[in-house]
């Protein structure tokens, strides 16, 4: 696993080749154990099964806290949802999407304003095809197989064309996916193409998994006692997500850990910002 030296901006794990992945991706076999289903398991879905769920214990064993990070952070997706709805949102799109089960975005957008289209995009075949077929139906809502780091074949896709008129504001999202995009592939410029390509007042939510040297501990632990090759990850600081929002207006309360963006309610146990080293924000587009 190669670490940058501290004090570099962000951490990456794994081998990078001029910003492309070259280590394993978690996608592709359909009779592999998959990522967005162990997802779905954690959040008490019905669209996994034994592989997944033996991964998504293997993951626990080395980091117990992550379903409880993957709930909290699928709180802060309606958390946001709701937020931008009602600040007049109705094109959601969302990158890195994985399965669209357990409250994700469509299902929140659409029980607030049945007019609100979704397209969700992610790399993974397997995730797709799913996607595709639970999605079977449904007019507002589509799946689109393709590379985030991609902008313009995104915004390209016929998926996308039909559903989000590109001068409508609109809201990008970006959960939990950022890790997997190295500084190389400009992260930043690639959250600006997507913005811009909509019209004023457009927004991006962001959830980003921070640098925290015990989940560095529990990757090495991962790939050492399970031998399964994980893909290279980029641990960003705070002060990255800040930098990757630039050009935009973060709204309150700025980036901040999980539960303090905008609680419902606040209990006690989700005040400690030591078990959340992944910050959220959502910012916005002026003009
Ligand atoms: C950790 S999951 C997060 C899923 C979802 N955003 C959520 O909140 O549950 C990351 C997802 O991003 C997808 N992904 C990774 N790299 C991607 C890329 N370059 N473009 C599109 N999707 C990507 C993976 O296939 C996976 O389904």
């Amino acid at each position: 696993m190669a670490v940058t030296k501290p004090g570099s901006k962000s951490t990456p794990t794994g081998r990078h080749d001029g910003g492309r992945p070259t280590s394993p991706r978690w996608t592709g076999a359909p009779e592999a154990p998959n990522v967005a289903r162990v997802r779905d398991y954690w959040l008490g879905g019905s669209h996994h099964g034994p592989r997944d769920r033996k991964l998504a214990e293997q993951f626990t064993v080395c980091a117990p806290h992550l379903p409880y990070l993957v709930r909290t952070q699928r709180a802060f997706l309606a958390r946001a949802v709701r937020y931008l709805v009602e600040a007049g949102i109705r094109q959601f799109l969302d990158l890195g999407s994985g399965l669209p089960t357990m409250g994700n975005v469509h299902q929140v957008a659409q029980r607030l304003d049945r007019s609100a289209r979704v397209v969700y995009v992610d790399i993974d075949p397997v995730v797709a095809a799913e996607s595709a077929l639970l999605l079977d139906g449904l007019d507002n809502t589509a799946y689109l197989c393709a590379d985030l780091t991609e902008p313009d074949a995104v915004l390209q896709a016929p998926e996308v064309r039909r559903l989000l008129d590109p001068d409508e504001p609109t809201a990008v999202f970006l959960i939990d996916v950022l890790h997997m995009v190295p500084d190389a592939l400009q992260p930043a410029e690639t959250i600006s193409t997507y913005v811009n390509a909509f019209g004023p007042g457009s927004h991006v939510a962001i959830s980003h998994i921070c640098r925290d040297e015990g989940l560095l501990a529990a990757v090495t632990m991962f790939q050492q006692l399970f031998g399964i090759p994980v893909p290279e990850f980029t641990f960003r600081y705070p002060m990255d997500v800040v930098d990757l929002l630039a050009g935009l207006d973060i709204v309150e309360p700025g980036v901040v850990p999980i539960p303090f963006w905008r609680p419902n309610r606040a209990p006690e146990e989700d005040q400690n910002p030591e078990n959340f080293r992944t910050c959220v924000a959502v910012a916005r587009r002026e003009a």
